[in-house]
């Protein structure tokens, strides 16, 4: 055993890993690139090279739902969760090959370059309401006051939803999130919350939909309706994926908001290159990505046997593809634990890769994009709290941010 692995323990979820993954990661990206974790009963993949290649390789399914849950709750059985079972089964994030493509071909047309331009204006608004609330008050709490209101405000426009319903969206969209990203405590709890989170969605939505029949708009849902009506998707399926896209960018962009602000506060040098030569804001944005990524694991079915890095994975086992310690790669990415504004080449994957790339990384980077040049311009003396710490959020394996990040200007 080399010294690094003596000092590391090797406990994906142990406290001190959760709160500071990057030195296991690193040990296991040298060591252990196909590791195998008795304590989840899974494998960790890290290399960039070997990420990647999962992430297109069909012999590792997406169609996770039904044994993830089943390990998640392990021996509690899942009937308690048939909701959540029976939408989530018929998103496309949880589907392989051509059913995953017919899905997906569907709903795209409302993330097209086209498309989200037309979005800008609102995304500004919605960035400058919230900026105007704190403005005058020199401090906030950028979790509570900012990153989480942003993403549901934007994607209830995105669905043409009032905002008075913004509330119970968001409770629904945190619990299927932190199910779907594996707690490391509470699991059952988490569960049944999951399916009761579910059930109101697919009844709101349902709903919704009616309506949207009746007297349709340019919104996502009325585009995914016109799809149905031509007899391509069926109307769980339509609920099913209308959940997906409204809880899908939900915490992500959430925790992403959150972790790039605090990576440009606490890299003064960085903050002030950007302050100074915001035409790199865009570059800034990849490398927030890349350095402090809000999914730093995403899971897989093995369906076949494979072998891999000469360990044998066999079919039915659990896959966790790294993300994050991929976006550490010191084969891919020079000095990779330097947070580097003008990182060229930037090859991060924490949209992931191949089949299920992210179908919102384009809204994702326009949200991240207008509120940090916002957040420079109209706080010109941005910087962390020094009389309140960050909280780190340290509860589960796919989702890493913030519970609090208090900052001044
Ligand atoms: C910074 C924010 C975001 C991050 C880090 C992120 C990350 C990811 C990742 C890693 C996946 C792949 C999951 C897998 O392979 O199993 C994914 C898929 C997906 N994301 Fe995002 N996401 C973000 C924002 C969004 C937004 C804003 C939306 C929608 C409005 C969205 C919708 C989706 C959908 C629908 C999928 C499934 C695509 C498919 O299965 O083909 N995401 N996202």
């Amino acid at each position: 055993m080399t010294v690094a692995a003596e000092k590391i323990a090797l406990d994906v979820v142990s406290p001190e890993n959760l709160l500071d993954p990057n030195p296991l990661y690193k040990h296991l990206l040298e060591s252990e690139p196909v590791y195998w974790s008795d304590t989840l009963q899974a494998w960790f993949v890290t290399r960039h090279e070997d990420v990647a290649a999962c992430f297109r390789d069909p012999r590792l399914s997406a169609e996770r739902t039904q044994l993830v849950v089943e390990q998640q709750l392990r021996g509690v059985g899942t009937d308690k969760v048939r909701d959540y079972l029976h939408y989530a089964s018929q998103q496309m994030l949880m589907k392989d090959g051509a059913e995953h493509s017919r899905l997906r071909r569907q709903t795209n047309p409302g993330f097209t370059t086209q498309a989200l331009d037309g979005w800008r204006p609102m995304i500004h608004r919605v960035v400058d309401t919230l900026l105007d609330r704190v403005q005058d008050m020199g401090r906030m709490d950028l979790v509570l006051d900012f990153s989480e209101p942003l993403p549901s405000l934007i994607i209830m426009e995105f669905f043409d939803i009032p905002v008075a319903h913004r509330e119970d969206f968001q409770i629904w969209a945190n619990c299927i999130a932190r199910f779907f990203g594996s707690p490391v405590e509470g699991m059952e709890e988490a569960a049944l919350r999951a399916n009761d989170a579910m059930r109101n969605l697919a009844r709101y939505l349902g709903a919704l939909a009616q309506e949207r029949r009746k007297s349709p708009g340019r919104d996502i849902l009325s585009m995914m309706i016109q799809a149905q009506a031509e007899g391509r998707m069926d109307e769980d399926q339509l609920v099913a994926n209308a959940i997906l896209i409204l809880t899908a960018g939900h915490v992500t962009t959430i925790d992403q908001l959150s972790n790039g602000v605090h990576a440009l506060l606490t890299h003064p040098e960085q903050l002030q290159k950007l302050r100074e030569n915001p035409t790199l804001l865009m570059s800034a944005v990849e490398e927030v990505l890349r350095y402090a990524p809000a999914v730093p694991f995403m899971h897989r079915i093995a369906i076949e046997d494979l072998e891999l890095r000469g360990r044998s994975i066999r079919r039915g086992q659990i896959v966790f593809l790294g993300i994050a310690a991929a976006n550490r790669d010191p084969s891919v990415f020079p000095e990779p634990d330097r947070f580097d504004i003008t990182r060229a080449n930037n090859k991060h994957l924490s949209f992931a890769f191949g089949p299920h790339l992210c179908l919102g990384a384009g809204l994702a980077r326009r949200e991240l994009d207008l509120s940090f040049g916002a957040l420079l311009r109209r706080m010109p003396g941005l910087r962390l709290d020094e009389e309140r710490p960050p909280r780190i959020k340290c509860n589960s394996l796919v989702f890493r941010g913030f519970d609090a990040l208090p900052v001044r200007w």
